[in-house]
């Protein structure tokens, strides 16, 4: 899908006037795959994310979904600047980073930060939590020993921990208060966007409750915008304002929560949200779960990439690519048949397992403790 039908004009000019805070347009990364131990020879490519456009605006957060392999932490890296992209635009509050390097590429950085799924290993243990937090200060080269140590303080205080606790080591705490650690440190440089990769998947499920509230507390104390890549639907669903569902290194639908809950148009989105039952099984959907594997991201499948797993394909399928239809404003699906695709007939609105309906629960009830306990 083009990037040109990705973004309508209405978005690239952005929300309610203000131009979007990210804007990704037409991004790829194509990795080289080589055999040989002395003479490597690339026999492949793997197309790990494969043209993704989106905007991201301020204070809003997107949530990037799919299978594992599908590319959601590669675009994370790309929109970071960690890995260079194969080709694409990426514009940050209106400019062009793609070409940034050097000093001009640390300032851009400092906007945008990321915070980890594992929390055990994105900490260095040599490190005591006041110098793990003060680090990106330091790199940025913010303040001076004593502003940074008062800085420091005043993070701990935010993400719910204590002033002394950054005297001490990243064993000594457990892994909720591991990513409480690791928001402050994101946080420590003023950041503008957060990128979250899986932020809460390594942790229990009352923790994850917890975290997930610190960073909503979060966004609406500092206006961040966060690019959350999630598993979870549950989270998900409490968690984003719109949705992006990645397939294969491409996204297949993006729209605002709610209408992807209430009415996905893309029969992948369907299949992922199916796999989620209602609770009653007569309100349960007619959409089958997904079955068989995905393809493998050196070989995508010609025309649309899920059509070997696409209850609905049919013969163009296998033949054209199917371009991002405009379902409705800001809804958008790849699949030639997005707007006839007969009503889903599932029912996402109360529609969890017991389980994920629990965790749901814990989100809206957990407490902000001051001070962490977990
Ligand atoms: N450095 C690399 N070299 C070659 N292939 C890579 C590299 N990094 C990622 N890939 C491949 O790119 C594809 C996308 O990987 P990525 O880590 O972005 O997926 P993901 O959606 O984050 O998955 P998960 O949900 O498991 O974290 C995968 O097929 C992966 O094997
Ligand atoms: S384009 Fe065809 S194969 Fe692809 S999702 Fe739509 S119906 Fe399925
Ligand atoms: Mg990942």
């Amino acid at each position: 899908m083009s990037a040109a039908e990705i973004l309508t004009a209405p978005e690239r000019a952005g929300h309610e006037g203000a131009s979007p805070l990210l804007e990704v347009e037409d991004l790829a990364k194509h990795w080289p795959v080589r055999r040989g131990l002395i003479l490597a020879r690339q026999v492949g490519t793997v197309r790990a994310v494969d043209g993704v456009s989106f905007h991201l605006r301020r204070g809003e957060t997107l949530a990037l979904v799919g299978e594992s392999g599908c590319g959601k932490s590669t675009t994370a890296r790309l929109v970071l600047r960690l890995i260079e992209p194969s080709r694409g635009a990426l514009r940050f509050d209106g400019e062009d980073i793609t070409a940034l390097s050097g000093a001009s590429l640390r300032r851009m950085r400092r906007r945008m930060q990321i915070i980890f799924q594992d929390p055990y290993a994105s900490l260095n243990p040599r490190l005591t939590v006041g110098e793990a937090i003060a680090e990106p200060m330091l790199v940025h080269g913010i303040g001076d020993a004593a502003s940074r140590a008062a800085r420091v303080r005043e993070l701990l205080g935010l993400v719910g921990l204590a002033s002394f606790h950054a005297e001490r080591y990243p064993h000594e705490f457990s892994g909720g208060q591991r990513q409480r650690i690791g928001i402050a440190r994101a946080l420590s440089v003023q950041p503008e966007l957060i990128v979250c990769d899986e932020p809460v998947s390594a942790l229990d499920v009352s923790i994850q409750a917890q975290v997930v509230n610190l960073l909503k507390d979060l966004q609406a104390r500092f206006g961040l915008a966060y690019l959350f890549i999630a598993h979870d639907l549950a989270v998900v669903k409490h968690m984003a304002d719109r949705v992006a569902v990645m397939y294969l290194g491409r996204i297949v639908e993006i729209a605002d929560k709610r209408a992807l809950f209430a009415d996905p148009r893309h029969p992948y989105t369907r299949a992922l949200l199916s796999a989620i039952p209602h609770p009653d099984p007569a309100r349960r959907g007619r959409v089958k779960p997904l079955g068989g594997d995905v393809p493998s991201p050196m070989n995508p499948p010609p025309g649309c990439r899920f059509h070997t797993r696409c209850p609905h394909a049919a013969a163009i399928c296998r033949e054209r690519e199917p371009p991002a239809v405009e379902v409705a404003p800001g809804h958008r699906s790849a699949c030639h048949f997005a707007r006839e695709l007969p009503p889903a007939g599932l029912d996402f609105s109360g529609g969890l397992t017991p389980a994920a309906a629990r965790r749901l629960a814990l989100f809206a009830s957990a407490g902000r403790p001051a001070a962490a306990s977990v």
